[in-house]
């Protein structure tokens, strides 16, 4: 079966080249590892190609027709980005990645001086949660570190939920900084962000979203959500590695410091100062991934074109069918929520008695693409009490036969492995 009640994904799987490959030996390709980066459409490697091709030098710079046709490619690409999550255009600052974007912040307010909004001190409180992903915990432990902050989360629940019990406690005056993730990337869990929103403004503190896991698969947008800074990555929306997107609300971006400095960032300088443009040149220093850009807003173009509604039901119809299927299979534990309220396409498990790893490799001799390991998201896997997990992770061009993969590549793993069973 290749087409789902909301999505032909004969015709999608199309538009993708790699899935004509081959994998070991002659098989077809199962990709269940979006979650870790998307495949890519021809229209985003056509776009980047077009722009070296065509378009090439150096935006914001130079007066000549190609910096001209450069800057317009650029700034179409930002639009584009604006328009996906209804944002304003200025509010949309390109990064390197999600990872970058979110170091942004924590850099930027390192560096705020006292007496701004910014400035975190001993005594202030950072709030994340046990879920996040390295990239939205280091930082702001790093942030703790270098101004004698506390940092606390919320802790997760036996079956992957944020346990928001004691969110008056945790959200509370002494509170500058709340950052969480939108879907966990391990879990598949989509948090109740609005609460934690509310709770947040309640206090005066800032509210950071990590939406890797959640602006490629279903609609977000960032004045519904009433957040302050929003962070995603361009390879996990179909397009390119290397490009990012640091989404702030303008009259906050305007008042930070800036992060890198150097070329195109300046409003003016001299031998000994400097002052900086308004966002969001303020935060692209030095000639930017412009071909990068460009070639991700290609995949959020593609991604519009075909529907985000219809994605996101597509993946949880899969999602659906996937934990049916695994729960009936002895020894497999699904590790977060066993339904899909809530949630979004990717499933974490382990299977008795099989290292993670042995159940990644031995999905790999049948050409299916898992991510195996602890996701990125150490103070997670120990806090569901496992070493690692294995991933499955669904996009729009996984179909129900890819599913059917997996489950027949999980049993004859356990064959393979002759894993002791326990009754199901
Ligand atoms: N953050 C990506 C993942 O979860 C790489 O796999």
């Amino acid at each position: 079966m290749t087409t789902s009640n909301f999505l032909d994904v004969t015709a999608i799987k199309e538009d993708f080249p790699i899935f004509n490959r081959r994998i070991r030996a002659d098989q077809k390709l199962i990709y269940l590892d979006s979650g870790a980066t998307s495949q890519k459409p021809n229209s985003v490697l056509d776009a980047e190609r077009n722009f070296y091709q065509n378009h090439n030098a150096a935006a914001h710079r130079g007066a000549h027709q190609l910096a001209e046709e450069a800057t317009e490619h650029y700034e179409v690409a930002r639009a584009v980005v604006a328009n996906f999550i209804n944002a304003e255009l200025d509010e949309v600052v390109f990064t390197k990645n999600a990872t970058e974007a979110i170091n942004l912040l924590a850099y930027s307010f390192s560096n705020a001086k006292p007496g701004s909004n910014f400035h975190i001190k001993a005594g202030d409180r950072i709030v994340v949660s046990e879920m996040e992903h390295h990239a939205n915990l280091i930082p702001w432990q790093q942030l703790a570190n270098q101004t004698g902050a506390e940092l606390v989360w919320f802790p997760i629940t036996p079956t992957g939920r944020l346990d928001l019990s004691n969110i008056t406690n945790l959200i509370n005056t002494r509170t500058k900084i709340v950052a969480i993730t939108h879907q966990s990337n391990v879990l598949g869990t989509i948090n109740p962000i609005a609460e934690m929103v509310k709770a947040a403004k309640a206090v005066g503190a800032l509210f950071i979203l990590d939406a890797c896991q959640s602006v490629p698969h279903f609609a977000v947008d960032v004045k519904a959500l009433e957040v302050d800074f929003l962070a995603f990555s361009g390879h996990k929306t179909l397009g390119p590695t290397g490009v990012g997107v640091l989404w702030g609300r303008a009259e906050l971006l305007n008042k930070m410091e800036p992060f890198l400095t150097g070329g195109s960032m300046i409003e003016n300088v001299t031998m000994q100062s400097a002052t900086f443009a308004k966002a969001p040149q303020r935060f692209e220093a030095g000639v930017p991934n412009m071909a990068q850009a460009i070639g991700m807003a290609a995949g959020l173009n593609y991604l519009s074109k075909i529907g985000l509604p219809k994605i996101h039901a597509h993946e949880l119809e899969l999602t659906k069918y996937a934990l049916e299927q695994m729960s009936g299979i002895a020894g497999l534990n699904i590790i977060g929520p066993n339904n899909v309220e809530d949630r979004g396409g990717v499933i974490s498990f382990t299977l008795d008695g099989i290292h993670p790893h042995d159940v990644g490799q031995a999905l790999d001799q049948y050409g299916i693409a898992v991510r195996t390991g602890h996701h990125c998201a150490w103070p997670l896997m120990r806090a569901l009490n496992v070493v690692a997990t294995t991933r499955a992770s669904f996009y729009l061009y996984n179909d129900i036969s890819d599913v059917d993969a997996l489950i027949a590549g999980i049993l004859k793993a356990q064959l393979f492995f002759n894993s002791p069973k326990k009754s199901a």
